[in-house]
């Protein structure tokens, strides 16, 4: 038997993108918008599409008044129709493979405009290989670039995500509890957003960076295992990754370790990916924060391919190289990449990679290749035969190398890595690789003023075997903070949190924060934290991000129905824009921007 669709309604019996054969011979009424329409031999062909997709509509004077194919060889794009007929097989020679609805069209009997259409300020339809519109374009018409077929496969996969997201934490037993949106700041690394009090002159609500201080009290209130898919709201410079509204995952769970929390958020990934069709495999693999590091460069890597950073400074130590020589007297080493084949990489190839490695700080690459069994570039001369077996270069390997602090080195031979992968076409396209980066360092400090501040969130607890460390050298002491990372993409991240007051009290007097400062900015916290707080710890996810990978989009505009763009502007609806005098008088706020 077949079940009626949700979709059908008085107007309208089926989707357009839901024929196929066996409906042949039924009589349906569609609705939708003329995606393309031609006029041959006094036939109207019209690709009628929906959220379902498309099918073609025969508007035939045989079957139908002619008059009625003489108004529909003139029905403009974007014209939303309705349209009476019959599913038809089509001739073996006129279907369309390209489409799921190819092997029928329907043949209308009569159709009824239901809303004509302005000409579309962006198209709908595009020839194959056809560009689209700029995307500041695509924006400023957020309402027609929505109807594109790929759009629309994002946003119904987000759903089902979500979805999915809901059911497999539910049968676990988290409990989805919503958190305030008019909040206090949470330090989460960016600014705040703020809205002004009308009732309160002066004072200040913060759009949420996270719900982390909620989600940690509600642990103290005993719901133990919870959920949320939470907005947040970070003021911080834009990237194709970054939105500054965004949707996490938001997990916490009580009387847990690390470990408790890498298996539910590894069934989580897992579930998640089996939604868009694709089996992984768990448990991910580990790096600390540290082998990340000293092997990629990054906390992040990409482990699609190899690319190991090594220390090269062996090959040089005693040689005259000046660059070398200065580098290593003072502390710092030779860390370098050897590249299989790289020798082929032109000169002007690897002046841009130089130019990567220079735009985050390198002062310049050392290349030394190996061709015939002889080392070749200007620095190999320095380069001893113990040195050379230190480099390990094989015919056809080019190395190249940064003599720096590993504050520089470090940054500069990741985008290196990245950039050789890339070029040299070393990134599978198909291949997932999940990753769990631990024992983050708990603070990091500023070289310019000495100033300790966290790397996580400083809720975050020490790791057990470094507390000592909080007297001594704090910024030794690692955090038991985790982050997951897919391809180079930091998916999310999470950690086990303080949940003994005066540990929480030190570490914001650690992070230069008075008593009193500390008490007045996390009172709600301490207090509650002084009230018998379970051991407790979580993670949060990036949603858009998981929906950007799983949709292949490019960028995370493409998986959010309204997005900002990079200036963090809706161009559509037009916001932020200026609000009348009168209404900032009523929040007890003027304007100093020059330009109102
Ligand atoms: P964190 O700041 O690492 O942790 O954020 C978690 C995840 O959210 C995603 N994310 C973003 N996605 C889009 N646009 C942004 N501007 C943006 N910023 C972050 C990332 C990131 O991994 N409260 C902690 C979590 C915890 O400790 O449980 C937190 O917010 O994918």
């Amino acid at each position: 038997m077949k079940v009626r669709s949700h979709f059908s309604t008085t107007n309208r019996s089926h989707l357009c993108g839901s024929l196929r054969l066996f409906d042949a011979g039924t009589s349906v009424r569609l609705g939708g918008w003329v995606h393309r329409r031609r006029n041959l031999g006094g036939i109207v062909f019209i690709d009628l599409r929906d959220r379902a997709g498309m099918v073609q509509v025969s508007f035939d004077p045989r079957y139908m008044d002619p008059a009625l194919v003489e108004a529909a060889g003139s029905l403009g794009a974007e014209n939303v129709v309705q349209v009476d007929g019959e599913v038809v097989e089509r001739p073996p020679d006129k279907r369309n493979a390209e489409i799921a609805t190819g092997d029928v069209e329907v043949r209308a009997t009569s159709f009824r405009l239901a809303s004509p259409a302005l000409t579309p300020a962006i198209p709908v339809a595009r020839g194959k290989g056809e560009q689209l519109p700029s995307e500041e374009q695509r924006l400023r018409h957020r309402y027609l670039d929505l109807r594109r077929p790929e759009l629309q496969a994002n946003l119904i996969l987000r759903h089902r995500l979500l979805q999915a997201t809901r059911r497999y934490l539910s049968e676990r037993e988290f409990l989805e509890i919503e958190t305030p949106i008019l909040t206090k700041p949470t330090p989460e690394g960016a600014r705040d957003y703020l809205v002004p009090s009308r009732v309160h002159p002066g004072e200040f609500y913060a759009l949420p960076q996270s719900p982390q201080l909620y989600k940690q009290l509600l642990m103290v209130s005993g719901f133990d295992r919870y959920f949320q898919i939470a907005r947040c709201f970070r003021d911080e410079d834009l990237r194709a990754d970054r939105q500054p509204e965004f949707t996490q995952i938001d997990v916490e769970a009580s009387f847990v370790d690390p470990e408790d929390i890498y298996e539910v958020a590894e069934g989580l990934v897992a579930a998640l990916w089996l939604e868009a069709g694709r089996q992984i495999s768990t448990p991910f693999r580990r790096l600390t924060y540290a082998e990340a590091v000293e092997k990629y460069g990054s906390d992040r890597p990409d482990l699609r391919y190899d690319l190991e950073i090594f220390d090269a400074s062996e090959a040089f130590r005693g040689s005259e190289f000046a660059i070398t020589s200065a580098v290593l007297s003072r502390g710092g080493r030779v860390r370098g990449i050897r590249i299989p084949s790289g020798a082929g990489l032109s000169r002007k190839q690897v002046d841009d990679i130089e130019i990567v490695a220079k735009s985050v700080g390198a002062g310049g690459l050392i290349r030394i290749k190996q061709v015939n069994g002889a080392l070749e570039g200007q620095a190999s001369k320095y380069v001893s035969d113990r040195g050379r077996e230190a480099l390990g270069l094989l015919d056809g390997d080019l190395c190249l190398m940064v003599a720096a602090s590993d504050s520089v080195s470090s940054p500069a031979l990741d985008r290196v890595r990245q950039d050789v992968a890339r070029r040299m076409n070393l990134v599978p396209s198909d291949v997932l690789s999940f990753l769990w980066v631990t024992d983050f360092p708990a603070f990091e400090r500023d070289a310019r003023n000495g100033q300790l501040s966290f790397v996580h969130h400083p809720f975050t607890s020490p790791h057990p075997d470094d507390v000592a460390l909080l007297d001594t050298a704090p910024e030794r002491a690692r955090a038991l903070a985790y982050d997951v990372v897919l391809n180079g993409v930091e998916l999310g991240g999470g950690s086990i949190r303080i949940h003994d007051p005066r540990l929480q009290s030190r570490i914001f007097s650690l992070l230069g924060m008075d008593d009193a400062t500390a008490e007045s900015r996390f009172a709600f916290l301490l207090e509650g934290l002084r009230a018998g707080a379970p051991p407790h710890g979580g993670i949060a996810f990036g949603f858009d991000r998981i929906a950007m990978m799983l949709t292949g989009a490019a960028s995370l505009r493409d998986v959010i129905a309204f997005p900002k763009t990079t200036a963090a502007r809706a161009l559509f609806e037009g916001a932020p824009s200026t609000v009348p005098a009168a209404d900032l008088a009523d929040l007890h706020i003027r304007a100093v921007h020059a330009s109102i």
